[in-house]
């Protein structure tokens, strides 16, 4: 197979990693063609021992292209996904703009490749939001072998899930600091440098959920397919510069013991476990950046659910994990890829 690749938003965070991520797992392209806005027309991006030249989105830019992968903010999606999938591409889109609309999957390969339309037309697939995917790498799992009834989690939120602009503000903020500068926000609404603060995404007035705490419980519910499980969110920013983390207390349907927790996590594809209480080695943003998979530990009965006197060995309904996940990959770049994989291989 020879397929003619579009990786657009190539000079980004997001797609500097698909060109990456479709160099190292070898993916099958004739040819691939590197878009970003008229800014970055002729940079040179190394890829496959050589360089592509960034060329700027235009009219037209999919003619030929069987599979655009899109990361390049949710306006140019909504501008040239529909087109380009109408005109037969595979649209793979990063960005917010199609995940919740009727008719268009939002896919996790591991969890629900089942959604995924069938080969050989122009369609567009949306990639979840990252700190959905990381959610529900970790928690999948028990969903099959045991159902989830309720999740409360809490995200620790890596700069470069913001973009390029984001880790360099990030990056700024702390030379300035350190130099003993005050704190100045560069990127956000507050100062980044050693601190932490409430999601950038716009808080709802009647609600309080910030925009990624309302995504992570819509797209799981759609991915789930599952409205009735419920979720509740805290989403935080916090000065890491790659690899979100996130503290989730799960409820299950029915009783397990900790063992069967682990058996179900270990034996599924995409996550590994990090969990050793003798020296307190758990996962961390840096142990996950630059991998694959989902680091899952911390893993533990939940005391709060067990009956009183239990053992936090017995069968119980609550547990507490600690997941963390390198968000441009697994929450971006190569979920994406293993789309088109599903799709075109
Ligand atoms: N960062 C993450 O971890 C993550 C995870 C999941 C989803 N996403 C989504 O992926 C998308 C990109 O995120 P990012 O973090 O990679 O952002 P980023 O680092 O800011 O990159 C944005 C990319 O979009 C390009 N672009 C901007 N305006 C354009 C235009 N008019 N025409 C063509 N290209 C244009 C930029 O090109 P120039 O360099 O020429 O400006 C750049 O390549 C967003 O929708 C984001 O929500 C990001």
């Amino acid at each position: 197979m020879s397929l003619s690749v579009a990786v657009v938003g190539a000079t980004g965070a997001v797609g500097r990693e698909m060109l990456a991520v479709l160099e190292q797992r070898k993916f099958p392209s004739a040819s691939v063609r590197a878009f970003a806005s008229p800014r970055s027309a002729g940079v040179k991006i190394p890829f496959r021992g050589g360089d592509l030249t960034v060329e700027p989105l235009a009219d037209g830019w999919h003619k030929g292209i069987d599979c655009a992968l899109l990361s390049a903010g949710s306006s140019i999606s909504k501008a040239v996904a529909p087109v380009a999938a109408e005109a037969g591409t595979v649209v793979i889109d990063n960005s917010s703009a199609f995940r919740m609309t009727d008719g268009v999957p939002l896919i996790i390969p591991e969890v629900n490749a089942d959604a995924l339309p069938a080969r050989g037309k122009g369609c567009i697939v949306a990639n979840p939001n990252c700190s959905t995917i990381i959610l529900l790498m970790g928690i999948t799992p028990l969903h099959r072998a045991f159902g989830v009834e309720r999740v409360v989690v809490s995200t620790y939120q890596a700069a470069s899930g913001a973009g390029a602009q984001a880790m360099a503000a990030l990056e700024a903020e702390t030379r300035e600091f350190v130099a003993g500068g005050p704190p100045r926000a560069i990127a956000f609404h507050e100062p980044y440098a050693f601190n932490l603060f409430c999601h950038n995404s716009t808080v709802d007035a009647m609600t309080g959920l910030n925009g990624e705490e309302q995504k992570m419980i819509d797209e799981t519910h759609k991915i789930w397919n599952d409205p009735a499980v419920r979720i509740t969110a805290t989403c935080v920013r916090v000065p890491v510069m790659r690899a979100h983390c996130e503290s989730v207390n799960v409820t299950l349907k029915n009783a397990a013991t900790l063992a069967q927790v682990r058996t179900s996590l270990t034996a599924f594809r995409g996550v590994s476990i990090v969990d050793d209480r003798l020296t307190n080695r758990f996962p961390t943003p840096q142990k996950a950046s630059g991998g694959d998979d989902v680091l899952v530990g911390r893993l533990r009965a939940d005391p709060s659910q067990l009956a009183p006197g239990a053992s936090p060995e017995s069968a119980t309904r609550g547990f507490d994990l600690f997941l963390a996940g390198d968000q441009l990959r697994k929450g971006a770049a190569l979920n994406a890829v293993q789309i088109a994989e599903r799709m075109f291989l």
